[in-house]
């Protein structure tokens, strides 16, 4: 028997048990004639200790660290009890031992605060995931999987596998292609999700179908993509987007309650898209903190209207303002002291070029009641006021304001209200905000083809009162510029993404159900008849074999798990996950592959 217990079991109520541990060695500590041996496996550490009678033994055949070994012998109290760890009150007495397998030294120590830098950690990745840290957040992940699980089967969801061999219909990101050997010159795709799978599987009259499901997009990797990850792919058949949102904030609260023990009672928080660009900049904001967005001019529709209210700044001469589509500012709260080197710093961070503004103006309201501006050589006292209280800003504010065009000025004041948020620590990993954004636009522009594409997916739903627009609407575009003024830009669709502090843990729709509806869709999008039954003739076909009215959600579940365990990288969360470049790095894959290989796949 190679153990009775595991090394974080026993206790100071097992004291005199005959016992027997096996594990990795942690510590080797000689003094004298004993020697002390921390030995440790997934549950835990136990110090065992190793008299004189064994001394010889140890001397002829020393351990060294991350050696498999067993041991036997009696559980004794420790005089020197340790108040760190569960097993900390008692010590294995050795009588007996046995090397099951050596080790030669890690590259890195396996222990919490590891030497081992991020490269090296992921080559090692069996190694580095015998830390503690790694393994809480395998810990984690399992416990959401399992939290999720059992919700979704007590609400009579099914789990039903969909393929990983599919057809490539790229439409958003890219596909990963698999070349056949058997039907040489082809190629399959792997699924960017089982989209259209679990709506066929809703025809079938699955009618509450689920998975936890790898997922692959051959996109550009940020802390929070990789190229394969998993979603929690729900779908459900006769719902409104009611039922869909309220069985999900039940999945969520479940989770919630299963993993962190933190109960959350109220109904979560709905902002609309509009609401959320205009108030925040961005589609996934993080409510954890206020600060919302003053518009002093802009080029953003909301409901319908195109907004250019540049009142705050009416009848000054700062050309920067005058000429710029959009004007945007927040109030920091408390740093009207910012030094000229904190403003600078500032100025320069949102000129990196993943920001990428020229410049940044800022209004200090001191807490006298004066101000003192960047730009005091364009603005008296009045007009700063003026400002300062279309901002709302307090005495003590710091306004910072950025000017230019309409979607990168958007997105970089919602970059710089994140950025003040955190440095200010109101963005805390133990505090957490859930919000619906719903009512997103149906279709996005996308100029470099002159079409129109999906913003969620070609599956998704117009909202009911704005089908008729689009059926009664020509989709081509006149003009690059004239997009705006399209009757499709105004068009919302049945959709809805859930957030959890500022990041999108979650995201889906009510489908279209009806094939004239969604090969209209397909027109919108600029495909012809040919290619939308070439690319998606499977499910227009099953449209016609009496498909129910359904719609569904899937949340990214190393995403979720990430922010549930209070870190940024999704990495962290995947067991063996891949590099910024999307390489593995311990496989080193991807890799070439040999000339008879390629011809048996017919490549070249
Ligand atoms: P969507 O594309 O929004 O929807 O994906 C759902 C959720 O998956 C997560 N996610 C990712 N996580 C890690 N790495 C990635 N590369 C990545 N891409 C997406 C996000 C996102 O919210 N079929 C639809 C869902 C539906 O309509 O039911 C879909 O895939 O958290």
């Amino acid at each position: 028997m190679y153990r009775t217990h595991t090394c974080g079991e026993l206790r100071i109520g097992d004291k005199q048990k005959q016992v027997t541990l096996a594990g990795w060695v942690q510590t080797v500590r000689k003094f004298g004639s004993i020697t002390f041996v921390d030995i440790r496996d997934r549950y835990g550490i136990t110090q065992l200790l190793f008299n004189e009678s064994l001394t010889a033994q140890l001397d002829t055949n020393p351990l060294g660290r991350e050696f498999v070994i067993t041991a036997s012998g009696n559980v004794n109290e420790r005089s020197n009890k340790n108040g760190n760890i569960p097993t900390g009150e008692i010590e294995i007495l050795v009588d007996s031992f046995k090397v099951l397998n050596k080790s030669i030294t890690p590259p890195f120590s396996i222990q919490d605060d590891t030497d081992g830098g991020d490269e090296l950690r992921m080559k090692y990745r069996f190694l580095d995931l015998r830390r503690n840290a790694v393994k809480k957040n395998l810990e984690l992940r399992y416990l959401v999987n399992r939290s999720a699980r059992a919700y979704l089967h007590e609400q009579n969801f099914m789990d039903i596998e969909t393929p990983f061999l599919i057809k490539s219909t790229p439409e958003g990101a890219r596909d990963f292609v698999v070349p056949s050997r058997m039907n040489e010159g082809q190629f399959y795709a792997l699924p960017q999700s089982p989209q259209t799978f679990k709506q066929l599987l809703m025809v079938s009259g699955y009618d509450r179908y689920y998975q936890i499901v790898k997922c692959f997009r051959d996109e550009d990797l940020r802390a929070d993509r990789q190229p394969e990850f998993t979603q929690i792919d729900c779908e459900m058949s006769f719902v409104e987007q009611e039922d869909i949102l309220d069985m999900f904030e039940g999945l969520i609260k479940r989770i919630f309650s299963d993993v962190k023990n933190i109960s959350i009672t109220e109904k979560v928080e709905r902002m609309t898209w509009e609401d959320a660009m205009w108030n925040f900049g961005n589609d996934k904001p993080d409510i954890r903190f206020d600060m919302k967005i003053t518009n002093i001019k802009s080029a953003f529709r909301r409901g319908g209207e195109l907004h250019a209210n540049g009142d705050l700044i009416a009848g000054t001469e700062f050309k920067v303002f005058n000429d710029a589509e959009t004007v945007v500012s927040i109030a920091a709260p408390g740093c009207s002291e910012y030094t000229r080197k904190q403003t600078d710093e500032l100025t320069d961070w949102i000129k990196r070029p993943q920001i990428g503004m020229n410049g940044l103006v800022y209004i200090k309201c001191n807490a006298d009641g004066s101000f003192k501006s960047s730009v005091d050589k364009f603005f008296d006292e009045e007009k700063l006021r003026k400002i300062a209280s279309g901002c709302n800003a307090k005495p003590g504010d710091l306004i910072l304001i950025l000017a230019g065009k309409e979607e990168k000025t958007r997105k970089a004041i919602s970059e710089l209200r994140l950025e003040i948020g955190k440095r200010l620590g109101f963005r805390k990993d133990d505090e957490f905000k859930l919000l619906w954004v719903m009512d997103f636009p149906l279709f996005e522009y996308a100029e470099e083809d002159n079409r129109w594409v999906a913003r969620h997916h070609p599956f998704t739903s117009p909202k009911p009162d704005h089908i008729q627009v689009m059926i009664d609407n020509n989709p081509v575009i006149e003009n690059a510029a004239a997009y705006l003024q399209h009757p499709y830009s105004e068009i919302k669709a049945n959709a809805y993404d859930m957030v959890l502090n500022g990041n999108e843990i979650g995201g889906g729709s009510i489908r279209i159900f009806q094939r004239d509806l969604q090969e209209k869709m397909f027109a919108a999008l600029g495909m012809d008849q040919e290619e939308a039954m070439h690319k998606f003739g499977f499910l227009l076909g099953a449209f016609e074999y009496g498909a129910p009215p359904h719609g569904g959600i899937a949340f990214g579940f190393d995403r979720l798990c990430a922010i549930l365990g209070g870190s940024e990288s999704i990495r962290d969360f995947i067991a063996f996950p891949k590099n910024n470049s999307g390489r593995d790095v311990m496989l080193d894959a991807p890799s070439t592959i040999d000339a008879k290989q390629m011809k048996e796949l017919g490549l070249k």
